[in-house]
């Protein structure tokens, strides 16, 4: 299951309809994203119980947890929050390293209007690159060819928070994601 949510679907002007858990609130908080985006998935959550209750069960129980690790992604190129109640039971094989972001993203059906895939997770571009703004993945440090590759990507120069997503291996805590917007787009 996932949704995206462009920014110009989210009320401001919502009523608090749900309490969320502590640790879904700081999870967010503690993201390196800004604060304007923090407050804007922070309405579309208090104005939407069904995904808010979702990822409230998700944050408080190891156990679904597990099952199912939430992605929760921005995209500075077409505004909008992406969801990917990602399957642990189902490991996409590719594109990419199995059961890489990329992977997860195209089995959930998001193309490259969303997340670029120039090699085709071959690990010779940089164009799937995104910032991990929260929770640990599977390998935690990039490869030294995963740098080479960040190193020479001029559209989106890399960050300390950059990594190539065809690498980068969902682990056992949720994630927060931006996938920016290349630099002449
Ligand atoms: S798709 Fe080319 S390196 Fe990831």
């Amino acid at each position: 299951m996932s949704l995206i949510i462009p920014l110009t679907d989210i009320n401001p002007n919502h009523t608090k309809d749900i309490e969320l858990e502590p640790e879904l609130s700081l999870f967010v908080k503690s993201s390196q994203w800004p604060q304007e985006i923090q407050a804007l998935f922070f309405d579309f959550l208090y104005s939407n119980v069904e995904h808010a209750s979702k990822l409230n069960l998700l944050f408080s129980n190891t156990d679904f947890l597990h099952q199912c690790i939430p992605l929760i992604a921005y995209s500075e190129l077409i505004e909008s929050f992406i969801i990917i109640y990602s399957d642990q039971t189902q490991e996409p094989p590719e594109p990419g390293e199995p059961g890489s972001v990329l992977s997860y993203f195209r089995s959930y059906g998001y193309g490259e209007n969303v997340l670029c895939s120039d090699c085709y997770g071959q690990l010779s571009c940089s164009s799937c690159s995104v910032e991990v703004h929260n929770g640990i993945p599977e390998n935690k440090e990039p490869r030294d060819e995963e740098y080479d590759m960040l190193d020479i990507d001029n559209e989106k120069p890399a960050t300390e928070f950059s990594r190539l997503s065809c690498q980068t291996l969902v682990g056992k805590t949720p994630l927060i994601l931006t996938i920016r917007k290349p630099i002449n787009s």
